[in-house]
């Protein structure tokens, strides 16, 4: 794929009771966790990203209904829907990713390879495509 990007099938142990996925690190995604942040109470319509990331790998997972992640790798854009809690996107850097089509209740979770530093973000589009030399 030209994408820096692909769906994890994250295990999922199932019993009577309900169901329970782990994720261990370089074990189900290739990097280690050092954050985990969540985006919930997202209003109808909303949309959030909007950036990218110089060096952050990313593993998002909708732990609770649905979205799209529109990719962008500054050539080629697709977008992938999330919709089951043992499903993750693994992002790697320098993708421009946008979030929409949440659905009432939907929890995105994230799951970083970094602590929080703005930094490391890149927040205009042009920037953005200077950046990947294209
Ligand atoms: P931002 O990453 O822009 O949100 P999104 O991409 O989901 O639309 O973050 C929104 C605000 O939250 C911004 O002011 C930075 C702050 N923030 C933290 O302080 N720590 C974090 O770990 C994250 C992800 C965001």
């Amino acid at each position: 794929t030209v994408f820096d990007c692909n769906v994890i099938h994250l295990p999922r142990i199932h019993n009577r009771a309900g169901n329970i996925t782990p994720v261990t690190n370089f074990t189900n995604i290739p990097f280690a966790v050092k954050r985990v942040y969540y985006l919930y109470d997202i209003p109808g319509g909303e949309s959030r990203g909007a950036h990218g990331h110089k060096s952050l790998e990313q593993l998002i997972i909708a732990a609770s209904g649905s979205f799209d992640i529109t990719i962008d790798d500054g050539r080629n854009k697709k977008t992938v829907q999330l919709n089951r809690p043992n499903m993750g996107l693994h992002l790697k850097p320098g993708l421009w990713r946008d979030i929409s089509n949440f659905s009432s209740g939907a929890i995105c979770l994230v799951l970083a390879s970094e602590h929080y530093n703005e930094k490391d973000y890149v927040r205009d589009y042009e920037e953005f495509i200077r950046l990947k030399n294209l």
